[in-house]
């Protein structure tokens, strides 16, 4: 977090339960000790406090690997120390990230001769790949424009309203306006057609995404490329295409091998694929990939000679670990086109059964594809009693992680539930799942119909009264005149439904620019 915040102002300790073995006194929570500990009591203080942390197999919130073979987390920590950047110490490391770009370049079909090497760079993410493809495209279109004597003050980029966070803090970071096509109820992607009417002479590239990040549905890339194709042709233009493949990138190519939204297309010019969703590694590594040599402008290429011989690098970050690299050429090597094609299968069945026990509740409205990112994203059909936060709320009192967020500009008053199926996802946990799911929906049917009446009246009043009254009546609220008796745990719930409407309306009014990962 860049901005931090203080997670408590009158506690400045850190206390510890076992650790009280070896230290006595508690540590200051925002200032430094002053003196040191043993090894022991700081390894029990902070892995008593981790305890409270969320468990990662159960965080369906996110498409980031969260489980690998004993084989690779070894050769992790056994790369822990080593610099990426260090690369004339560290030959070999350099020569893996090397295979594992020509390997992703030949997934992607770049058009690639037998012994020509594909062009392109491991990342901390897709974010980073982002922001250097985005630079890439960037430098081309001044380059271009200033040989044609024309102003270069005014580039774009044209993307969905859907697109990632990273998109907009690429926008932002490098003086790019983003020119975004609204969704609609019903359609949550971008529409290429209203893509290409958007793309004038200032556009630097259009940006489709294999695998929306709301719905896992992927953009229709093919048809992006031939409008776009049609768009130049007549007005000259050369605009290229740029395919955030984050989380479809390890997906498309084994799942549907036929379709066409990789370097097949001419447009597409670059394509980012996060090692760290389908790759199958844990979080810290993604991949850019160009085309060919001709689109990566040489003068964002730098070069270095101090660590030893000339070493060119184009990445955000100078020091970052060679862990992640190591352990995505493992996962490469280790399942091959076989393994992939079937950790992906099994998680498209998997994200089938869920979607279909959901359906079965007869409560939801499903708005994630068949063909995508093994995904379920689900709305309530009926959310005028209890909304989508609640159940995210409540399915965490069964340890789900469950995210539920409102859709973008024009969809706003769309809200989702979204579940990522990822490899540790197994089918014994998508049944528990559902059974969970449907305990929650008649647990929120069993609540007094007061409560709902009451939610809805309450939300018309200011937040510091409507708390008082929730929490200082200790149990018990009037319907029509007669006080009835609650329980602790309806209190709680009453409480928590305020405030979960009480941020939804917030979070609505405020922003609908999904952080979701
Ligand atoms: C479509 C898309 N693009 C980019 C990103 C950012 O990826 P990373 O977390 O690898 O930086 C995400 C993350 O979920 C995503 O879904």
């Amino acid at each position: 977090m860049v901005l931090s915040k203080m997670s408590s102002q009158s506690d400045v300790s850190v206390h510890s339960t076992f650790a009280s073995r070896y230290v006595r006194e508690s540590l200051p929570r925002y200032r430094m000790p002053e003196t040191s500990i043993p090894k022991d009591a700081a390894f029990q203080i902070i892995n008593d406090e981790l305890m409270l942390d969320g468990r990662p197999r159960l965080n369906l919130a996110s498409f980031v690997t969260t489980w690998m073979e004993p084989e690779c987390d070894k050769l992790i920590m056994d790369s822990l120390n080593k610099n990426y950047v260090d690369m004339d110490e560290y030959p070999v490391t350099t020569e893996l990230q090397n295979r594992c770009v020509n390997m992703i370049a030949h997934l992607f079909n770049a058009p690639l001769g037998e012994s020509e090497a594909a062009v392109g760079v491991g990342t901390v993410g897709s974010s980073e790949a982002i922001m250097l493809a985005g630079l890439a495209f960037k430098r081309k279109w001044q380059n271009k424009r200033k040989a044609l004597g024309l102003p270069t003050d005014n580039p774009n980029i044209v993307t969905g309203a859907n697109v990632q966070v990273c998109w907009e803090k690429f926008a932002r970071y490098f003086e790019v306006e983003l020119k975004e096509v609204k969704l609609t109820e019903g359609y949550y992607v971008m529409d290429p057609e209203k893509a290409v009417e958007m793309v004038d002479e200032n556009t630097i590239c259009v940006a489709a995404i294999l695998g929306s990040t709301l719905n896992g549905e992927f953009e229709d890339v093919k048809k992006l490329n031939d409008l776009l194709t049609e768009k130049n042709r007549a007005t000259g233009w050369d605009t290229p295409i740029h395919v955030d493949a984050a989380s479809g990138g390890f997906i498309a190519p084994f799942l549907w091998p036929e379709l066409e939204w990789d370097f097949r297309l001419p447009l597409v010019k670059s394509i980012n694929v996060s090692g760290h969703k389908y790759g199958l590694v844990y979080a810290g590594v993604g991949w850019a990939i160009w085309r060919s040599k001709d689109d990566l402008p040489d003068e964002l290429i730098f070069h270095i000679n101090y660590l030893g011989a000339d070493q060119p690098t184009f990445t955000l970050n100078f020091s970052k670990g060679s862990s992640q690299i190591i352990a995505q050429y493992y996962q490469l090597i280790r399942l091959g086109h076989e393994g992939y094609r079937n950790v992906m299968e099994n998680c498209h069945e998997n994200a089938m059964f869920l979607r279909e026990g959901l359906e079965k509740t007869g409560r939801f409205e499903i708005v994630s594809k068949e063909i995508g990112v093994p995904l379920v994203a689900f709305s309530l059909k009926d959310n005028s009693q209890h909304d989508e936060f609640q159940i995210a709320e409540m399915l965490r009192t069964y340890g789900w992680i469950v995210p539920a967020y409102t859709m973008p500009a024009d969809a706003q008053h769309i809200t989702v539930l979204r579940v990522v199926i990822r490899e540790d996802f197994s089918r014994t946990l998508a049944e528990r799942l559902v059974l969970d799911v449907s305990k929650v929906l008649h647990e929120l049917d069993t609540l007094p119909v007061r409560l709902h009446g009451k939610v809805a009246v309450v939300e018309e009043e200011a937040a510091a009264a409507a708390v008082v009254v929730a929490a200082g009546e200790g149990g018990s609220g009037a319907v029509n005149g007669t006080f009835l008796k609650k329980t602790e745990i309806e209190t709680q719930r009453e409480i928590m439904i305020y405030w979960k409407n009480f941020v939804a309306n917030k979070k609505k009014l405020k922003n609908n620019k999904n952080t979701i990962c």
